[in-house]
């Protein structure tokens, strides 16, 4: 019998948590369910934070971006004792069911803490639209629309001063959002972490584009890609965080020093950075958040536990969480073939 359920939201934000959180706190309210927002991800239930939420704290947030319950790359597994305080947070709020809305690292975390006895179910939310069995992941349509108009803006720019435009995107180990928003935004060279590249086919590209007088290209770079023959990505800070990710950042410096000095042209760099993940929500994303978390609601009231709520083949479903965090969704491969066509 379910009487209070709490929301996490944890790892890198993007612009649709919010309409998830709305979708589910109404769905549950109907339900007579009672939900508590558990505040900054996984250090909420460490420290035990947690807020009531209501009618009023719900709405209108679905137009606005960010997390009303806050985020973090909190990891109760690498605290001491940061399972038992889990455990004893879910007991003292009453918690009878967690909804995780993140990506692998916060989804692989209610992944393994089920096994501990706690009922949860996932939602997929990353730009980087990397979660297995999920066409969407909330939060990356409102990305690729950034990276588009970026790109359409940069284009007028780089083609005036006959440059290199050089955009590095996000996307660690993939590169989605880097191949759907280059795609949109007609970048001519896209290059990603699946694919190693070569300096001398982006080169080829350039060459080929000035003699049909196109004096200038835009290269769209994932921050997780690197050249041919190299192990390790380009990073911006030591850091390593609870995951053991390190904050990547530099790619796009490291090809415009190449470029410039292989090819002559002028080359200049813009690092989109944290803008794709702000803003408002487009409507498709709120579509997505709002279908996904109706469905993690009655997933729980159906008694559907481990389990993650995701788009697949469009339509909403539920597949075991162990499955959509363990295996790797794989490249589009048509799509990043057709994307070398473009220049
Ligand atoms: O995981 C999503 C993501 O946006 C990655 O694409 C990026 O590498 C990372 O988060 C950046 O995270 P932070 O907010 O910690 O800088």
């Amino acid at each position: 019998m379910i009487k209070k359920i709490g929301i996490l939201t944890g790892g890198g934000d993007s612009s649709a948590i919010n309409a998830a959180i709305r979708a589910i706190y109404i769905r549950a309210s109907q339900f007579g369910w009672k939900v508590v927002g558990i505040k900054n991800g996984w250090d909420g239930l460490v420290k035990g934070n947690v807020m009531e939420l209501n009618r009023d704290s719900v709405t209108g947030i679905i137009a606005e971006g960010g997390t009303i319950v806050g985020t973090s790359r909190t990891n109760p597994f690498k605290i001491e004792n940061g399972v038992e305080k889990v455990k004893e947070n879910i007991k003292k709020f009453e918690l009878d069911a967690i909804i995780t809305i993140g990506g692998d690292d916060t989804n692989g975390v209610i992944t393994k803490l089920t096994r501990y006895g706690i009922k949860g179910v996932g939602i997929p939310q990353t730009i980087d639209n990397d979660i297995a069995h999920s066409d969407y992941a909330i939060g990356c349509d409102t990305a690729v629309e950034v990276v588009t108009e970026c790109l359409d803006r940069l284009h007028t720019t780089a083609h005036s001063h006959s440059r290199i435009m050089i955009v590095e995107i996000m996307g660690r180990d993939a590169g989605w959002l880097a191949l759907n928003g280059g795609v949109a935004g007609g970048a001519d060279v896209i290059l990603i972490p699946e694919v190693p590249f070569s300096y001398d086919e982006i080169i080829k590209v350039i060459e080929e584009r000035k003699k049909r007088g196109r004096d200038f290209t835009v290269i769209a770079v994932a921050e997780g890609a690197k050249p041919e023959g190299e192990e390790g990505q380009i990073t911006a800070s030591c850091t390593v965080d609870n995951f053991g990710h390190v904050q990547l950042g530099g790619v796009g410096n490291v090809i415009a020093r190449e470029l410039e000095k292989r090819t002559g042209y002028g080359t200049r760099v813009v690092i989109l950075g944290h803008l794709q993940r702000g803003g408002k929500p487009t409507a498709f994303d709120r579509i997505v958040a709002t279908r996904l978390g109706i469905k993690a609601v009655e997933m729980i009231r159906d008694g559907k536990f481990s389990e993650m709520a995701v788009m697949e083949n469009g339509s909403v479903n539920s597949v075991p969480l162990e499955k959509a965090i363990n295996e790797e969704k794989p490249l589009d491969r048509e799509l990043y073939e057709l994307s070398k066509l473009l220049y």
